[in-house]
């Protein structure tokens, strides 16, 4: 058999396999998000996301340093709020008192070296459960960004590194970034959910929150996943308008729109590897049907592989584990 090309060459043992890997994929990479609640001394797991808690502001700050330990130092933070404080303007989203705000503080004042990225949109304190503004039965768009303005601008004033609009009104970059800078927040940067799709890999997310919309979807305002040409829109305006990062949202099922913003634009691009990725893979590996952790890692490769620069995962903690103990 005369072959001058054989590809097995280069995977003959680890060493070689090793040295020819064109990814990798780091700690310093990884952004965790968690889940906040208002108490002290809480702690609960999400019945859809095993391993996966909302906490009170004590358990945060413990969670952490546990997580500062492991290198694991970004992090985006979602508060699950009580069904009595949320109205129809989402005006508890920018109370200075809230707990999501007061959470924040207390963080940076601990530990002032981790990266605080925020969430910002309604529907965590929104009555309707929806991003924007609902009047007869529309999401408004123009008068969501008030609104937005405010949330921002609180979390800044509290000490968050990086904002993250989530919640797909058109024109809201450049809303904030003009909020932002003319409330003196110019080092405040924007993590843009540019392609954010109407999913429904969200639902254990929901749970967590439980942020599900009363009635109707999110389909005019979160993209539609037949779509791929749609995210270069997005991504041309946010980056116009101001933006510091572009995310694709969710991961894995839309791997080629990842590749997409990575060969066209230049900030880096961050990959949102949703809740329902993750209970997918835990669901499984309970049942015994995979390997959970080996599953979990060849899935952050993939994601890399496809030209995420940045991965927001639940699998953060256990992937920095992993990393610790190797
Ligand atoms: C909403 C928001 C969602 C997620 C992050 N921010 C869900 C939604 O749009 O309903 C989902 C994250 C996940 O599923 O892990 N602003």
């Amino acid at each position: 058999m005369k072959m001058t090309r054989r590809p097995r060459r280069n995977r003959k043992n680890s060493i070689i396999r090793s040295m020819v890997q064109e990814t990798d994929v780091s700690v310093s990479k990884l952004i965790y998000p968690l889940f906040l609640m208002d108490g002290v001394k809480k702690k609960e797991e999400i019945n859809s996301m095993p391993g996966i808690f909302r906490y009170s502001i004590d358990h945060i700050l413990a969670e952490i340093e546990t997580c500062c330990k492991l290198n694991l130092k970004s992090f985006i933070l979602f508060p699950a709020v009580e069904e009595q404080l949320k109205n129809s303007d989402a005006t508890y989203s920018y109370d200075p008192s809230n707990f999501y705000l007061r959470a924040i503080r207390e963080i940076k004042q601990k530990f002032p070296e981790v990266v605080i990225v925020t969430d910002v949109a309604m529907d965590p304190y929104n009555s309707d459960g929806h991003d924007g503004l609902v009047k007869n039965g529309k999401i408004l768009n123009d008068e969501t960004l008030p609104i937005l303005g405010k949330m921002a601008m609180a979390q800044a004033e509290s000490g968050a590194d990086i904002v993250g609009p989530s919640d797909m009104m058109d024109g809201r970059i450049g809303y904030l970034r003009e909020c932002l800078d003319e409330a003196g927040f110019a080092e405040t940067g924007i993590m843009s959910y540019t392609a954010k799709y109407a999913s429904n890999f969200y639902g254990p997310f929901r749970d967590a929150l439980e942020s599900a919309p009363k009635y109707g979807d999110k389909k005019t305002y979160q993209m539609d996943y037949a779509n791929s040409r749609e995210a270069l829109i997005e991504a041309e305006l946010d980056i116009y308008e101001g933006a510091d990062f572009l995310m694709v949202k969710p991961a894995l099922a839309y791997l080629d729109i990842i590749q997409s913003l990575k060969q066209n634009f230049d900030i880096p691009i961050v990959a949102y590897n949703v809740s329902g990725e993750y209970s997918m893979v835990k669901a499984a590996a309970e049942k015994g049907w995979l390997n959970g952790e080996k599953t979990m890692i060849e899935i952050l490769y993939s994601i890399k592989r496809a030209g995420a620069d940045i991965i927001i995962s639940y699998f953060a903690k256990e992937f920095a584990q992993i990393a610790e103990s190797r």
